[in-house]
């Protein structure tokens, strides 16, 4: 059997599968985020780890005979977390999040530092990924700073601690801001920005090559006869598409997380910074992704339906109980800045077009729409840098919502399928990348598109009304950004 574990913001999850790549068993713990001042976003690695004995414990419990024939591992997790360790491995200070937007002045003094960043990185410097984070540090937290030996990524901390290796793979290195994306390898240039050298970065391999083996120790706690290997895995959104077979060019996914993703695979590096768009590497070799990132897609419905006193599936139901159409409230998602396609830390999300009929109902169907229009805005970059989307699967939490992927396929003006077994989050894709570098099966073969259980149209007679409130969300952004500042 081969094991995927992601390190996900809101938890953690395992999943079995067998050499078929069917799911046997799966185990899940929440983690919760804290925010210390606006725009920070931190979590105690030792939670991650307490949340992955955790799961792993009960799959053991659950299902010892499964558990004892594990032969392969893949890692899967939130991307550009910087956590820090001391020359001990000792962790320094809490994991500044990907979704936490401090560093922005960094960014720019990055840029100003080496003109050539763009280039070489293939991306803006942004304020989520992992370099900017250290130049805050060396600002704000000097003593911090001074002790850092070694920064890794939340699935590479929890690799160090399953194997005693420091190691990364392409996919979720690509996300540092340190990696030269085009070569799949450390930037000496990149890493001096930051004043750090290769020495304070992991080893690289593929997503789908071996990274190292099961402690001992580990391997005895969970029953588990021969010491399975450890895949390099991905960064969870390039383990998703080795999930849902996004792996070919013009495939992709769009993904309802606490962030929302539109994925897609590229036969080669395809940057396009002007539009923020991240070009990174895949996680198997010799493929490259690109996606538009917007930070807050459930985490909008989240953050309303709590201000409301609601559930958030409970509000998503209701909405769609009484939708007839396109609303008239138009709601800006931006509530911690955004990536794609503004790159602005400072944006703040709006309502516009309240009225004494504005009642959660309405309000809520306006932040699933403002979400299906952030995904819109994505779609538009990415094909601006020339890319065609052929295909589209929906994955994440909010992919279970029938009326939002309804209101994305209008929007977007395409059909989205869903696949037949419901979540496949990056535990299962990273799960396939543990059962490569275990049996060193062709990455292509294994990562195959799953069961479709239904295709979303776009629903012809709403198209128009969307298009209108599309032009009129972006109109906004410019608006009250310029009335903000
Ligand atoms: C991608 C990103 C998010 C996280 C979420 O650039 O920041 O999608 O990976 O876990």
């Amino acid at each position: 059997t081969y094991l995927g574990i992601d390190i996900g913001t809101s938890g953690i999850k395992a999943v079995l599968i067998d050499a078929a790549g069917q799911a046997l068993t799966e185990a899940r713990a929440p983690l919760t985020l804290s925010r210390p001042k606006p725009g920070f976003s931190e979590q105690d690695p030792a939670d991650w780890w307490t949340g992955v004995l955790h799961v792993l414990d009960a799959i053991r419990d659950s299902h010892p005979e499964l558990m004892a024939r594990v032969e392969g591992i893949g890692l899967s997790g939130q991307m550009h977390g910087a956590v820090l360790l001391d020359a001990s491995d000792a962790v320094i200070r809490p994991a500044i999040l990907w979704n936490d937007v401090r560093a922005a002045a960094e960014c720019r003094e990055m840029e100003e530092r080496l003109p050539d960043l763009r280039r070489i990185a293939g991306n803006i410097a942004m304020p989520g990924f992992t370099a900017p984070k250290i130049l805050w540090l060396q600002k704000h937290e000097p003593e911090n700073h001074a002790r850092i030996a070694k920064v890794l990524l939340p699935k590479d901390y929890i690799r160090l601690l399953l194997t005693g290796e420091h190691v990364s793979d392409m996919s979720d290195a690509s996300g540092t801001l340190w990696l030269d994306v085009a070569h799949r390898r450390w930037s000496e240039a990149l890493l001096a920005v930051t004043g750090l050298t290769a020495d304070a970065m992991p080893d690289l391999v593929e997503g789908s090559a071996v990274s190292g083996r099961l402690k001992e120790a580990l391997c005895r706690r969970w029953g588990i006869a021969h010491a399975p290997v450890v895949a390099g895995g991905g960064g969870d959104n390039a383990a998703s598409a080795c999930g849902i077979g996004a792996v070919e060019p013009g495939t992709g996914f769009v993904s309802l997380g606490t962030s929302g993703v539109l994925f897609v695979s590229n036969e080669r590096f395809s940057p396009n910074t002007e539009g923020a768009v991240h070009a990174f590497c895949h996680a198997i070799p010799d493929t490259w992704h690109q996606m538009g990132v917007f930070l807050s897609a459930t985490d909008s419905l989240n953050w309303f339906a709590r201000l409301v006193g609601q559930d958030a599936a409970h509000l998503s139901q209701t909405v769609a109980e009484g939708f007839t159409g396109p609303g008239t409230e138009i709601f800006l998602p931006y509530l911690s800045g955004e990536r794609t396609p503004h790159n602005n830390a400072e944006a703040r999300g709006s309502f516009v077009g309240l009225s004494h009929l504005s009642d959660p109902r309405a309000m809520g169907q306006a932040v699933m729409e403002g979400v299906a229009f952030a995904v819109r805005d994505c779609q538009r970059v990415l094909v601006e840098a020339g890319t065609t989307i052929d295909t589209l699967m929906a994955v994440g939490g909010g992919s279970k919502s029938e009326l939002w992927l309804e209101m994305i396929a209008t929007v977007l003006d395409m059909a989205i399928a869903v696949p037949e077994d419901g979540d496949f989050g990056g535990a299962f894709g990273a799960a396939r990348l543990g059962l490569i570098a275990a049996t060193g099966a062709d990455p292509k073969s294994v990562c195959t598109r799953p069961k479709i259980s239904r295709t979303i149209t776009p629903r012809a007679e709403f198209k128009s009304a969307y298009d209108d409130q599309y032009q009129r969300y972006r109109a906004l952004y410019r608006g009250i950004e310029e009335a903000r500042s």
